[in-house]
């Protein structure tokens, strides 16, 4: 019997194409990949002999002109640099899926691994890429194997993405969750710290929390927790959304036994794409399903990934890195001082966030007079102003977070605070 489909060769195919008046079709889809759409020359302009060269650091962003973007703390925009790199591998990608996709491109997707290690302080087989936080956090609970009796120690700040996981194993696993409140704000690092130890149990197995909380931008003081849980033969997991990008982190310092994070908010690469850390001394008592086949990019438990996404992510890394952290960090606390100036002359505003500088973030939440609902105004900042921050509704807190970036501007700072003013009364 004949096959269905005859077996033929390229030059029969080609003829029966030409036939069809489709040889164009192939050309150019099979071959050398095409050259990369920017090279690293392309970071030069953002820094000159005085330091970051502001101004061509600001028209990096593509935010459209009639707004100001004060939420990074959601998501942060990536700069152009980035969004070259990333459709830039995304092209290349689409020249040769397979072979490019599981070969050369991923190779180089798996540098971001190396690029993020030396930015976070950590070494290479430390880190993990994921899509978020919340899949890190996730991804932690479930390496953790908790039992039933098993306590999780956390606070009464933290964002769903570094909770549901916790929740998922007391309702499924019979594991207990414990909550310090913080105040709002707290009076010191060492006054939150007396805290978590008025709450450790003997079967505290885990201590969890937000690096720096998202309702009010508090940053709570690792390296003193990381001694606090070691010291109770338990493990201290940050969720780390709100950190790396403005903040310099240096994990190996900072002590805990995982760390994770969004690289779409203050590292302002693609969306979907995380980082999550776990120190090597932990690694055989945090074995996610998701790391079983080891952290390279592409394992038998990962699956396929967004290759250009993951690249765009090591782009991120390298237009960060160029600027600076250092610069990063004192320029975006300076914008925030400034804010904090500004709102301070406001009868009508109170800064809900702390003041201390252990305990200060970008993060500042402006907690509203009664009868004024955040959501309300939220509304009118971006519809009467262009202002775009998030509302904050977290327990008895009712406000508008402002996130600045370090490439927002005094004129931001300016606008936002004018805003309020006009907007409260
Ligand atoms: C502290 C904190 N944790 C977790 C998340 C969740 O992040 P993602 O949606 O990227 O997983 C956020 C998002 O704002 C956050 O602020």
């Amino acid at each position: 019997m004949r096959p269905l489909i005859e077996p033929w060769s390229r030059r029969d195919f080609m003829a029966g194409l030409g036939s069809l008046g489709l040889s164009g079709i192939v050309t150019g889809a099979v071959g050398a990949p095409a050259a990369r759409s920017s090279t690293e020359a392309s970071l030069k302009p953002l820094r000159d002999t005085s330091g970051p060269n502001w101004s061509a650091i600001q028209e990096q962003f593509t935010l459209i002109q009639d707004i100001t973007y004060l939420n990074n703390g959601s998501l942060g925009p990536c700069p152009r640099y980035v969004i070259d790199e990333t459709v830039g591998a995304w092209n290349r990608l689409e020249q040769n899926p397979v072979e490019l996709g599981y070969g050369s491109l991923l190779s180089e997707a798996d540098q971001t691994r190396e690029k993020v290690a030396k930015f976070l302080g950590c070494s290479m087989e430390e880190i993990a890429l994921t899509r978020n936080t919340t899949e890190g956090m996730n991804a932690i609970a479930q390496g953790l194997n908790l039992r039933e009796g098993q306590r999780v120690l956390t606070t009464d700040h933290e964002h769903p993405g570094g909770s549901v996981c916790w929740e998922y194993y007391q309702k499924r696993r019979g594991i207990s969750i414990d909550r310090v409140n913080l105040p709002v704000p707290p009076a010191s690092a060492d006054d939150i710290v007396r805290l978590f130890e008025q709450k450790l149990t003997q079967q505290t197995r885990v201590i969890s929390v937000s690096h720096i909380t998202y309702s009010t931008g508090l940053r709570l003081p690792i390296r003193k927790l990381a001694d606090l849980a070691e010291a109770a033969g338990a493990l201290l997991v940050v969720d780390g959304a709100q950190g790396p990008g403005w903040l310099e982190v240096d994990l190996d310092e900072m002590g805990c036994a995982a760390y994770v994070t969004s690289a779409h908010k203050w590292l302002l690469a693609p969306k979907g794409s995380g980082i999550l850390y776990i120190r090597s001394s932990f690694r055989d008592q945090i074995e996610p399903l998701l790391l079983q086949h080891g952290y390279r990019v592409y394992t038998a438990s990962t699956g396929t990934r967004n290759i250009p996404g993951i690249i765009g992510l090591g782009a991120a890394v390298d237009f960060l890195s160029e600027v600076g952290k250092a610069q990063i960090e004192e320029r975006t606390l300076a914008l925030r001082e400034l804010l904090c100036q500004g709102l301070r002359r406001h009868p009508r505003v109170t800064i809900a966030s702390p003041d201390d500088a252990d305990l200060r973030s970008p993060l500042v939440t402006v907690s509203l007079p009664d009868g004024v609902p955040g959501a309300q105004l939220g509304r009118a900042l971006r519809e009467k102003h262009g202002v775009v921050v998030r509302v904050v509704s977290h327990g008895a807190l009712n406000g508008i977070r402002i996130s600045t970036h370090f490439y927002n501007t005094a004129a931001d700072v300016e606008k936002v605070v004018g805003a309020l003013a006009e907007e409260l009364g």
